[in-house]
């Protein structure tokens, strides 16, 4: 065989495999062409076994010539697998890049609910005036919420329709029952402060005036534009042995008119019926200018403490007299800011909760 003709049959073969490596787009191509040429019927191996049938001498250079051919398709092989291994970092990387430009993200600072704000105000009014802030529990027994604020068994606001009964506290045990107002908190408190006191009433001495306020979230079957099935009452409590009417409306008006920063708001009492007070009064207000100036606003219910509630709380309704207030901060809230819909402070908008920030 003429030497020169086999060299450049064996160097065309070096190329077409460089040919085809270089073809090869995903490493799944570039073993198939691995195998035509290195593989076991592949060019290569062909070529190795023709080398039995030539006489020994030939054979000799033959071999030598096509083990460089092998070579220099494996090395072309080697290239193209590292080739195309960086290619796919390459790709990844890029796919996985992070735009170390961009802006960061902002994180806008956070602001108190309107209602928040209004808690805040009334406490701190309240707190000016020598009132303490009492919290308690939102689940309550039905003799903190009804019986011992001398409500009696068939009022409607026991009723199914009325209020959350909750289930699961045991056949024997009270009922309990999502507070329907923040009442039971007069209760509550003043049990704990005559207690406080229960020796120095005993021996005949006084007690300090029971003066507090208690807001939080009361719970009742109601929906609508005025009406949350959650919602907010702020309750206020004033015992002691010369308290009167006159102080309550004294301390009451000074309330609104601080609240709503409005020096000549009116204040109207106006006759009502709650079991625990007696008498009892529904308080208006009436602004006398702005949006709106003229109207008569409820804002609280009020009275003097029924005798069987100062009863209930450990004191002698003969000693002690008492007077009692429960407010609406939804709606001192929405009067204050001109809100029309309660539903917007329990939505969680931010395009509306941000107008307070
Ligand atoms: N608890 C009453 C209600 O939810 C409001 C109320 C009225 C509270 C008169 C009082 C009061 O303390 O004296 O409708």
């Amino acid at each position: 065989m003429d030497e020169r003709i086999a060299m450049n049959e064996l160097d065309a073969l070096v190329a077409s495999a460089e040919t085809d490596f270089a073809q090869a787009a995903l490493p799944a191509d570039l073993e198939n062409a691995k195998a035509r040429f290195l593989g076991k019927s592949g060019r290569i191996t062909a070529l190795m076994k023709d080398l039995a049938s030539l006489p020994v001498d030939e054979k000799k250079t033959r071999g030598a010539a096509i083990n460089l051919a092998k070579q220099a398709i494996e090395a072309a092989l080697n290239a193209r697998r590292q080739a195309l291994a960086d290619a796919e970092l390459q790709a990844q990387l890029q796919a996985e890049a992070l735009d170390v430009t961009l802006p960061g993200r902002q994180r806008g600072p956070g602001g108190l609910h309107p209602v928040s704000i209004t808690l805040e105000r009334i406490e701190g009014i309240f707190a000016s005036m020598g009132f303490e802030v009492a919290d308690g529990p939102e689940i309550e027994t039905d003799w903190f919420n009804f019986t011992a604020l001398n409500t009696p068994e068939d009022h409607p606001a026991r009723s199914m329709h009325d209020t959350f009964y909750v289930e699961g506290a045991g056949p024997d045990a009270p009922p309990h029952l999502l507070r329907t107002h923040t009442s039971p908190m007069q209760i509550r408190h003043a049990v704990q402060h005559v207690k406080r006191h229960r020796a120095a009433l005993d021996a005949g001495e006084g007690m300090p005036e029971i003066r507090v306020i208690a807001p939080g979230r009361t719970y009742r079957v109601d929906s609508d534009a005025t009406h949350s099935p959650m919602f907010h009452q702020c309750e206020g409590l004033w015992i002691g042995e010369n308290v009167s009417f006159k102080d309550l409306k004294v301390v009451f008006t000074d309330f609104c008119r601080t609240f709503f920063e409005s020096r000549d708001l009116v204040l109207r009492f106006r006759p009502s019926f709650f079991p625990f007070t007696e008498p009892s009064a529904e308080v208006d207000i009436q602004f006398q200018s702005g949006p709106l100036a003229g109207r008569w606003l409820e804002v609280a219910g009020s009275g003097q403490v029924h005798p069987n509630v100062v009863r209930n709380m450990g004191l002698d309704p003969e000693r002690f007299i008492g007077f009692a207030f429960g407010m609406g901060p939804d709606r001192l809230t929405m009067l204050r800011y001109g809100i029309n819909d309660l539903r917007l402070f329990f939505e969680g908008d931010l395009r509306f909760l941000r107008q307070f920030r």
